[in-house]
């Protein structure tokens, strides 16, 4: 988890606290990877049981959502992605996303996703808007698939309605990142695939300030604060 400190030259950690990182990367690009792409990896493969083929839902192009697209895609998974962005649309399809939605455009998203799949839903749906939105993505996910609740985005409490939770047999799962085994087994899916990152900016540590300024007003990829 995120500890006070971690902005520094030297620390000490303890050694199971470190994780090997893929040989594939520089260091600017392994330090995107403890959050973001490790929960995006966990839900999928160790929660979601992800299969070839199967589709993957994806919300938003936040950073845990690019790192959901570039792994399934690389999984051999179907992609699904909505954004509020047409652009940032085109962006993850180049990412590898197969089909986009513009959750404004399409404020009932989960119909979309449904005559995507021949009305079944997603295998596994990356749930990171949170709030009242949860109800969509049960309805956009198929009976008996899972729902990996990642995010709080839109809020931190939800009217679920019990129902459709009940009669499609819905896993809801709560993500707290991942157990380290997740993280080397990623690292080695990584390094196989040569995937790299998606780095927004590289900010040098006197400019850490504009690195968190540039965080508070979005980004497409991960901000890094290198430090020499
Ligand atoms: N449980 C865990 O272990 C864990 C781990 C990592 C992150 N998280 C949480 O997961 C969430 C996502 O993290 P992140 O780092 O990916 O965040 P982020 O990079 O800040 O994501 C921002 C993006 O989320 C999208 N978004 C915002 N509201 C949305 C909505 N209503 N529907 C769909 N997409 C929406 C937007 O995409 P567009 O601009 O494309 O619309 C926005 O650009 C956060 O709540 C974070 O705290 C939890």
């Amino acid at each position: 988890m995120p500890l006070p400190g971690g902005l520094a030259d030297y620390m000490i950690l303890h050694e199971e606290s470190a994780v090997k990182a893929p040989d594939n990367m520089t260091d600017v690009e392994a330090s995107t990877l403890p959050i973001a792409a490790l929960t995006a990896w966990y839900s999928m493969i160790d929660i979601g049981n992800l299969k070839l083929g199967q589709t993957v839902l994806v919300q938003g192009t936040g950073g845990v959502s690019i790192f959901a697209i570039q792994l399934a895609h690389a999984y051999g998974a179907r992609v699904i992605a909505t954004s509020s962005n047409d652009l940032n649309l085109e962006k993850v399809k180049a990412l590898g996303a197969d089909e986009g939605i513009n959750y404004k455009t399409y404020p009932n998203w989960e119909e979309q996703v449904l005559k995507l799949t021949d009305g079944k839903g997603a295998d596994v749906t990356i749930e990171v808007a949170g709030g009242n939105g949860l109800n969509q993505s049960i309805a956009a996910t198929k009976v008996t698939g899972t729902v990996a609740q990642v995010g709080f985005l839109t809020g931190q409490t939800t009217q679920l309605n019990l129902m459709p939770l009940i009669f499609r047999q819905t896993k809801l799962r709560g993500i707290a990142v991942a157990p380290r085994v997740a993280f080397e087994r990623m690292n080695d899916f990584l390094n196989v695939n040569q995937i790299k990152p998606v780095i927004d900016h590289v900010y040098k540590f006197e400019d850490a300030i504009a690195a968190f300024e540039h965080l508070s007003k979005g980004a497409f990829g991960k901000i890094v604060i290198q430090i020499s």
